[in-house]
């Protein structure tokens, strides 16, 4: 999957979208061409998306529930959730759910009916947060997006391209109008209440919690592999991802 996402962006890079492409009836973006059988075949992926796990979407009824609690703007955890959260989902989604609360640090004062939020990186912090938490009620394509954003050199300037790439449907005012308005509000509302609630409070962020419990030692684990930490948690059968002692055989013969 690691090798298949950026042969798939190559793929869709070299392809114009909606133009005089390869494959005319391929309408989705890529992020969906795995999403079944019909969009792999009409985006000439098939052999690509069977041979990743794309196509397994079933979920485990008990995975490895891993919560970030962050800040746009905050270096280690832009960090964290580029190079170590994201790329950890991405194996293992099968057998872990993932929950981001971006506010951090953040400070929530109430301001007649409404809430106004002062951000440990400045105004443009809160105005991560709030894009990035409204994408989050808005698309089941969140996490892609954020990580595109999170990696970019502009976090809140690249915000309508990676929109633009992983859900075409949804437009940058549409976010915009929630960010703007109560909704956002009340949603970065719920985000002060959750991470309020943190026990024990959090001291620093990126703040680790797996199956909503936070320890020395777990965020510790989190943060040099948070991978072998999902796998080692996780109490079903270990996917293929985790190695170990389930092996794959490949091999058959047909003896003469
Ligand atoms: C969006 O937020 C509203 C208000 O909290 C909530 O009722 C709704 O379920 C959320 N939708 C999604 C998809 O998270």
């Amino acid at each position: 999957m690691m090798v298949l996402l950026p042969l798939l962006l190559a793929v869709w890079v070299s392809v114009p979208y909606g133009g005089c492409s390869l494959y005319p009836s391929c309408v989705e973006p890529p992020a969906k061409w795995c999403s079944s059988i019909e969009s792999a075949v009409q985006c000439g992926v098939l052999k690509q998306c069977l041979e990743s796990d794309f196509l397994r979407t079933r979920q485990t009824e008990d995975p490895v529930q891993v919560g970030l609690y962050y800040e746009s703007l905050c270096p280690g955890c832009r960090l964290f959730l580029t190079e170590m959260l994201f790329p950890t989902y991405l194996l293992l989604n099968e057998i872990m759910s993932v929950t981001l609360v971006p506010y951090g640090n953040a400070l929530e004062k109430p301001d007649g009916q409404k809430y106004i939020y002062e951000c440990q990186h400045g105004k443009q912090e809160c105005l991560g947060n709030m894009i990035e938490t409204c994408i989050m009620n808005m698309t089941e394509m969140a996490f892609p997006i954020i990580f595109c954003m999170e990696s970019s050199v502009d976090v809140i300037g690249s915000a309508e391209s990676c929109l633009k790439i992983n859900t075409p449907e949804l437009s940058m005012d549409k976010v915009m109008s929630c960010v703007n308005g109560d909704m956002g509000m009340q949603l970065m509302h719920q985000n002060a209440l959750k991470t309020k609630a943190l026990n024990p409070p959090h001291q620093y962020v990126p703040w680790v919690t797996i199956n909503g419990v936070h320890t020395d030692d777990l965020q510790t684990k989190a943060m040099s592999s948070l991978f072998t930490l999902v796998c080692s948690m996780y109490k079903g059968t270990k996917p293929p991802a985790c190695g170990g002692t389930q092996k794959l055989h490949y091999q058959s013969y047909c003896h003469n």
